[in-house]
């Protein structure tokens, strides 16, 4: 953590390339808009609030980031030196680091081993660089016969030979806040896509006798940028990594790694076995011990410790209390609490519905809007008919109480502690405690009806 570093994000350009009425840096890679990634390196870099500067969709950007940064406007996309020259007057440190907001998988060691080695060599600049075996798009490195850097050409404005150059600029870099203020307001339009470069600052460093160093990056994902689908589909697919890395590292089993989806805001306890083609979105929080069974998909569901989470069960911001066993072919909706050890079955949908400690629901039931106590006994059909049409009212069953299989309870209705309801019953009234409910219509037996009936059919 550095006190004498101010941190720039460029983040004003809308990125064409993306084919999305959404500005880039808002696309999402692993549960989190890509600049989020940039702001987390930026803040574990630096103490000051780094400055972002924004242009394209600068409400949206603003909103998304809130007061985890400064906000310098770019009115118009002038280039990249121009982008930083809006940010100039926020500088008050001795060093700025230039990220862009595009770039999300540069590791923390590395820049702080560029930052490192900016200050041991005294560098006015020291930037990213990597080798690349198609260097495309990116701007070109020169050295002189010394090895030392001595321009970047942008690869619009290369030579041929230039462009068979196979060290590339990251776009990331240490300045000496002085300089790079200074040589910002000389920066010219003078170029194939007649912009500010940021770039030509290098040049400019060094032909006043200034010292510029490079830092080459071993692997190139970290400076991997945001520009296509397919860019944002590899940067997912690098975070994914990253994240299923260390969730084993805090000793999670996943039987096939290769094959599950986990944001990078979700937390899983040591001892969790995650089957394969699992989804596990948002702020899920997992606990020890946990057994995620194939095709299961999590979102922003908080999950106690031992619980068992069976074949292809969807929750949605629930809660799901210690060894509590789910699915399979569970649907829980939003608004679901699960207690400890409670029982939900297959093909059972809740929805707003506590469940007390113990309660079962093991099959083939729809309980919303409902409190259900401990030790609840919910029989196979059961179905709350929560929706008159207008209003959604709630189903009350205290504690202890037993519903038979194949029982609507029509809400709002309460059934009280210990009662009983008889199966096949609708239930419109109240249950009071202790007492037996029983709707259905008594049976009829006639004698010898189907045989009577058959003997008909044969003569007819
Ligand atoms: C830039 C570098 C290039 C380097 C590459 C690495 C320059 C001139 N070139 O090229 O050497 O290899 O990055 O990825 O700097 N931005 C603004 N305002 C602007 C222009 C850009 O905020 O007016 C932002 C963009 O939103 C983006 C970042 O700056 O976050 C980089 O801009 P981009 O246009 O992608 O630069 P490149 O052409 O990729
Ligand atoms: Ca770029």
């Amino acid at each position: 953590m550095s006190q004498n570093l101010d941190v720039i994000i460029l983040a004003a350009g809308l990125g064409t390339r993306m084919k999305s009425a959404t500005i880039k840096v808002l696309h999402r890679a692993a549960g989190r808009p890509i600049i989020d990634y940039v702001l987390d390196l930026a803040c574990d870099l630096s103490e000051q609030p780094p400055v972002v500067v924004v242009g394209h969709q600068k409400e949206a950007v603003q909103k998304a980031i809130g007061d985890r940064a400064r906000f310098a406007v770019q009115e118009q996309q002038l280039g990249t030196g121009h982008a930083v020259m809006q940010a100039a007057s926020a500088i008050t440190r001795d060093k700025v680091l230039v990220l862009s907001g595009d770039v999300p998988l540069t590791r923390l060691e590395t820049l702080r081993r560029l930052i490192d080695e900016h200050d041991r060599n005294g560098n006015a600049l020291t930037l990213l660089t990597m080798k690349l075996a198609n260097p495309a798009s990116y701007g070109r490195i020169l050295r002189d016969g010394d090895n030392s850097v001595i321009a970047i050409v942008e690869a619009k404005d290369a030579t041929p030979e230039q462009k068979q150059i196979d060290e590339v600029n990251a776009g990331i870099y240490v300045f000496d806040s002085a300089p790079l203020v200074e040589n910002l307001r000389n920066l010219s339009t003078d170029n194939a896509q007649g912009e500010y470069y940021l770039t030509d600052v290098l040049g400019m460093l060094r032909n006043s006798g200034q010292r510029v160093g490079a830092v080459i990056v071993d692997d190139p994902v970290e400076a991997l940028g945001v520009n296509s689908r397919s860019d944002l589909a590899n940067v997912e697919g690098e975070i994914q990594k990253r994240v299923v890395e260390k969730l084993m590292a805090n000793g999670v089993t996943f039987r096939n790694p290769a094959t599950v989806v986990i944001d990078s805001t979700v937390s899983i306890g040591a001892d969790t076995i995650v089957y394969p083609f699992v989804t596990i979105e948002g702020q899920t929080t997992i606990g020890e011990g946990c057994l995620i069974e194939p095709g299961v998909h999590l979102n922003n569901v908080t999950i106690g410790d031992d619980v068992h989470v069976k074949t292809g069960t969807v929750a949605e911001n629930a809660t799901i209390e210690d060894e509590a066993a789910v699915g399979p072919y569970a649907h829980l909706r939003p608004g679901t609490h699960l207690g400890k050890h409670v029982k939900v079955g297959n093909f059972v949908e809740t929805k707003k519905a506590r469940f007390g400690a113990g309660a079962k629901a093991s099959h083939l039931s729809y309980i919303g809007d409902a409190e259900i106590g401990a030790d609840v006994n919910i029989g196979a059909g059961t179905i709350t008919c929560n929706y008159d049409g207008v209003n959604k009212n709630t189903t009350v069953l205290e504690d202890g109480v037993f519903i038979g299989s194949d029982t609507q309870l029509i809400a709002p209705v309460r059934v009280g502690k210990g009662a009983y309801v008889g199966a096949g019953s609708t239930i419109t009234k109240d249950v009071p405690a202790d007492a037996l409910a029983l709707s259905r219509t008594p049976q009829r037996i006639v004698d010898g009806w189907a045989a009577k009936k058959r003997e008909r059919n044969k003569k007819a």
